[in-house]
């Protein structure tokens, strides 16, 4: 049985590793072939260096571009390879274009799809995310959801429950298989000139905030208005689009530390020791949740429910009053809560899924 893993941005790497590993471990048929979405080394080549992966079989190098254009060549390039390598099953992870162009691409040619991360919904069709998640989900033959509750998101839109397994959310895996390592590494804490459990992290490159400049401008003028409230240096490694559009609309970041992103392991370092995070990751709401650390998102909604109910997350939005009163409620907080993620364990029980369902 030939594996097909199709992946093309910086979560889609850190989810599949624990995967990869497995089918590299155990010399399984396999290959990855990257689209090439995220292609700058502290986007992507450092990744699979820290997380000791396999290079690529291909990488079809479609770079950046409009939605309907990266997700074109995509198309045509994943097409291309799987008429050649003819695989039984694509396995793609997450919401990013890359997913929906591997899912889809799969799917017409009547290869078998497997979605890593299925069942999110944020209800919100604004987000590109959105829509690629709920056309990856309906275009899969196994739906791998991290959460009963994402289960129970296919079944309400009328998926087959035998397509459907519960498996954790591989990032727990991740974190697990890395952090002791994250934590003896490079010291980027003493590098930055912090100190342990005395910053606050963000991270912000969501569409939908950074490409609005009311918006962006807005939840900068929160993260400076933290920084002097409780005298707490704010890092902020900064992601290519969203360094891209701050200086297209000439916005100031007074009081914040804006670096370039991080590699896995040095980020993971700086999660697992803040004070506080503030995000519109996706992942990251999952990492600061498992990881034990107060989460304060800035978005209006979000597809990682599970966090607000244990309450290890709230969300702020957009604007500067509500992201300050957001975080005095999480600086406040003392009970540790249970991860909702999983046990470690999701790469293994999705390996030993996809035999037995393909092989038969
Ligand atoms: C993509 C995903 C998003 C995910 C994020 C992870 C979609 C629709 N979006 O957003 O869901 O959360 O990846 O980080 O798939 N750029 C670089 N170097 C790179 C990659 C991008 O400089 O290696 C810059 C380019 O200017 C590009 C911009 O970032 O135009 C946006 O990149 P793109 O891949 O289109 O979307 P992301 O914002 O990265
Ligand atoms: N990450 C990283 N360096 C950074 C910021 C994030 O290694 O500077 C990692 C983070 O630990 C997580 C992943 O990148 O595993 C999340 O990617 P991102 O926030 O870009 O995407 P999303 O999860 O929102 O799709």
């Amino acid at each position: 049985m030939k594996i097909a893993v199709i992946l093309g941005t910086r979560p889609e790497i850190t989810k599949m590793a624990p995967l990869i590993k497995i089918y590299q471990q155990n010399q399984a048929d396999f290959f990855i072939l990257h689209t090439g979405q995220h292609y700058t080394y502290q986007m992507d080549k450092v990744f699979f260096e820290q997380l000791e992966l396999p290079q690529p079989k291909y990488n079809i190098d479609v770079g950046s571009s409009s939605h309907a254009e990266q997700t074109g060549k995509m198309l045509i390039g994943i097409e291309k390879i799987l008429l050649e390598e003819k695989p039984a099953v694509v396995l793609v992870e997450g919401d990013t274009n890359s997913v929906l162009a591997g899912a889809l691409a799969a799917a017409k040619l009547g290869i078998k799809v497997g979605h890593l991360e299925a069942g999110l919904r944020s209800y919100d069709r604004g987000m590109p995310e959105e829509i690629n998640r709920v056309l990856a989900d309906h275009l899969s033959d196994l739906l791998f959801a991290p959460t009963s509750k994402a289960k129970q998101i296919l079944l309400g839109e009328g998926i087959d429950e035998k397509k459907v397994f519960i498996t954790g959310n591989t990032i727990v895996d991740t974190i697990f298989q890395t952090l002791e390592l994250a934590r003896s590494g490079k010291d980027v804490i003493s590098d930055l000139n912090i100190k342990p459990g005395r910053y606050f992290l963000v991270t912000l490159h969501r569409q939908e905030n950074v490409d609005n400049a009311v918006r962006f401008g807005s939840i900068l003028e929160g993260l400076g208005k933290i920084a002097v409230r409780h005298k707490l240096p704010v890092i902020y490694p900064i992601h290519p689009r969203s360094r891209k559009q701050m200086s297209l609309f000439g916005l100031q970041s007074d009081n914040l530390t804006i670096v370039e992103p991080l590699d896995f392991l040095g980020f993971l370092q700086l999660e697992s020791q803040a004070r506080l995070i503030l995000t519109d990751s996706g992942g990251v709401q999952e990492e600061s949740c498992i990881l034990g650390v107060p989460c304060v998102t800035l978005r209006d909604n979000t597809e990682r429910p599970e966090t607000l109910e244990v309450g290890s997350n709230v969300l702020a939005g957009a604007s500067a009053k509500r992201i300050t009163e957001s975080v005095d409620i999480m600086l406040k907080k003392k009970d540790k809560w249970a991860n909702p993620f999983g046990d470690g364990r999701a790469a293994a029980r999705i390996v030993k899924i996809i035999t037995e369902e393909v092989n038969g």
